[in-house]
Formats: C-alpha cells, sequence, structure tokens
C-alpha cells in the first residue's frame, strides 16, 4: 500500500459552477481565469474542460500560461491580465492572437514602439480604487488618446478594472469603484469588464460585457460572509489522502514538533499522510476538522512536512481508511479560517508530490 494525498478534480462540479455563473450574470459572457495553474487544479485539463463547455475566453497572469493553451491547441479569446512588458512579448501575445491589458505609459510606450506582424486586442486598464496596477483617472483622457492613435491596436479599445473589496456585500467602496469607471468609460466604444468571483456573485450592477471569474469557478465562495453553499456552488477540488497509523495515546501526553497539544483524555490518535509538503497549511491549528471515514475529527498538534495527527477517541479507525482534507464535505474556506488564510492559497499550495486524479 501507497499512502500519499491525492486532489481529486472534478470536471462535473467544474461545469456545475460554470452553470451557475451563466445564470448569475445572465448578460455577460464568462471569462475564465486560470492562472497559478488554474488556481492549482491544472491548467491544460482544467482549460480543456472549461473550453469544451463553451466558456467565453480566459484570464491569465503569465505569458506562459497562455502559450501554454495555445500549444494545447486551445483557440479561445485569452487575456494576459497584467500585460507584457517588452516588444518581444507583445510580438508573441499578438502572433498568438492574446489579448494584453495596458495598464500605465510603459505598455503604452512599448505598443506605440512595436512593430507588430499583427494588430493585437488591448483592454485599458483602470484604477478606480485597488492602486495596484491601473492608469489614474488623471491619466486616463491622454493614454486613451495615444492609444486611439495607434495601428498596433486590433478594433476598439476595451475597458478593465478591478476591485478591492467586493468580498464585502456591505462596502460601499464596490459602488464607487463601478460609478468612477462607469463615468470615466461614458460613451466610450469597447468592451468593459470589472467584475471578479465577487462582483460577479454580489454586484450584478458590475456585469458589463465580461465577468472575470477564478474562485467561484472552482467552486470557493469569494465573500467574506459566505460559504460555497450560499451560492450553490460545488468544490472542484477534493483533496485527499489516508490513515497511515493508529496509535494509542495516554491523558497528558503531547504530540509533535513543540508539544504544542496535549490529550485531555486517554484516546487515540490518527496519523495522516500529509502535511505541509504537500500543501496543507502549517499553520492550521489544534482543532482543524478532518473527514475520516465523513465523520469530522480535530486535529491535534502541529503540522509536519509529511504527516498530521488527529484525535479520534474510540471510533474504530483503521490504516488505511479514506479522509478528505478540503472539498466535498469539508469547505475549503473552513480550513483556510483555520490556518488564518483563504481558500485562494490553500488552493494555490499543492505542491508538485501531490497526485491529481480528473474524473467526471
Ligand atoms: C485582474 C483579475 N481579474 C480577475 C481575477 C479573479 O478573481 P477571483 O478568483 O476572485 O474571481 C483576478 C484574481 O485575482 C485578477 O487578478
Amino acid at each position: 500500500m501507497r499512502f500519499s494525498p491525492v486532489a481529486e478534480i472534478s470536471r462535473s462540479a467544474l461545469l456545475h459552477n460554470l452553470g451557475r455563473l451563466r445564470q448569475l450574470a445572465p448578460g455577460a459572457k464568462i471569462m475564465a481565469v486560470v492562472k497559478a495553474n488554474a488556481y492549482g487544479h491544472g491548467l491544460t485539463t482544467l482549460a480543456r474542460w472549461l473550453d469544451d463547455a463553451g466558456v467565453n475566453g480566459f484570464g491569465m497572469a503569465r505569458l506562459e500560461e497562455a502559450l501554454c493553451l495555445r500549444r494545447e491547441g486551445i483557440g479561445a479569446r485569452m487575456l494576459l491580465l497584467e500585460g507584457v512588458f517588452s516588444e518581444e512579448d507583445l510580438e508573441l501575445a499578438a502572433s498568438h492572437d492574446l489579448e494584453v491589458a495596458i495598464h500605465d505609459c510603459q505598455q503604452v510606450a512599448i505598443l506605440e514602439r512595436a512593430r507588430l506582424s499583427k494588430p493585437v486586442r488591448v483592454w485599458l486598464k483602470l484604477d478606480t480604487g485597488m492602486h495596484r496596477l491601473g492608469v489614474q483617472p488623471h491619466q486616463f483622457e491622454a493614454l486613451y488618446q495615444r492609444l486611439r492613435a495607434l495601428e498596433n491596436i486590433q478594433g476598439e479599445i476595451n475597458f478593465m478594472t478591478h476591485f478591492a473589496v467586493a468580498d464585502e456585500a456591505e462596502n460601499p467602496e464596490t459602488t464607487r469603484q463601478i460609478a468612477l469607471f462607469n463615468q470615466l468609460t461614458k460613451n466610450l466604444p469597447g468592451e468593459r469588464t470589472l467584475a471578479n468571483s465577487a462582483g460577479t456573485l454580489a454586484w450584478p450592477v458590475s456585469h458589463g460585457q465580461w465577468v472575470r471569474a477564478g474562485l467561484a469557478l472552482y467552486g470557493g465562495s469569494p465573500m467574506i460572509a459566505g460559504r460555497p453553499e450560499d451560492f450553490d456552488l460545488r468544490p472542484v477540488m477534493t483533496m485527499k489522502t489516508t490513515v497511515l497509523a493508529v496509535r494509542e495515546h495516554r491523558a497528558g501526553d503531547p504530540v509533535g514538533y513543540g508539544q504544542s497539544w496535549r490529550a485531555s483524555r486517554d484516546t487515540r490518535l490518527a496519523v495522516l499522510a500529509m502535511g505541509y509538503g504537500d500543501g496543507y497549511p502549517r499553520h492550521a491549528v489544534s482543532g482543524t476538522p478532518v473527514l475520516i471515514n465523513g465523520k469530522r475529527y480535530p486535529l491535534a498538534g502541529r503540522v509536519s512536512m509529511d504527516m498530521i495527527t488527529v484525535e479520534i477517541g474510540d471510533d474504530p479507525i483503521q490504516v488505511g481508511d479514506p479522509v478528505v482534507l478540503w472539498g466535498d464535505g469539508l469547505p475549503v474556506e473552513e480550513i483556510a479560517e483555520c490556518a488564518s488564510t483563504i481558500p485562494y492559497e490553500l488552493l494555490c499550495s499543492t505542491t508538485a508530490r501531490v497526485q491529481y486524479r480528473y474524473v467526471d
């Protein structure tokens, strides 16, 4: 027997979530955000599934991610959310029909200098409040006019922005961001995209022509106060492993590094094949839930590189029994909370030694 974690990736859950996004944003096209290895789910398989299901386009952070999908034969529209940073990369983008975000004057200058084999589609990114990337309101008119003068641009100039706090349903900042975006782009031709997953779920007025959905597509809830089931989303990734040892444990005895947890009674511990070397969060606290044979048990003691320990009391658990760390039956949001992080980080943190099983 071999004990190692397996990330089970469900096609039907992905397609269900895509369907939900289509219901939630009926007038918008769906841009599937597949950066960071499709949020840890596996870039090429997920993109293939989504493409087959007729998703309208893909968004990614890095040129390599898009080129990889083009090599796989995926012909859908693709947007580089941060754009490119050299003339060579701009030519690569243009020749592979990739669309680029333009977020500052350097990128406008690159477009002005480049001698491209064919024009490229651009999305002028406006900073309406995120203050990370994006053209600032006072720069907008001048940069827009510079772009309009270029022959390197295919079709109309499109517009995008990114929300800072759309995950907070009551925060008026998102309404302010939407208003600023609408004011700057009023009466201009071109497509618009504002909404990430939170925008798609909670801010219908932000839908525009395209919504850019990442986490919700993978079945996570982007809302601070919200679980996936509130939006009828299903986890695409279920992280599974097995019990590799079961041990008697005396009251008062500690377990693991730092001896940070001690048993309050005579009990038993299950040792599970999953540690931070696989992507389980090292900062998960004692008490973090784990499912063994479908029942919840609390993590006991510190997370090691290859193992975690769980208190199971007298339950008849045996070596080889199935474990779920997050996913189906155990929301990744809950584990993220116990580790003071966010579901995005957990999903992206799966390491190379975890096996992937793609299922229907
Ligand atoms: C520019 C941009 N758009 C869309 C997304 C998708 O966000 P989410 O996963 O919250 O849907 C991201 C992810 O961070 C992003 O950076």
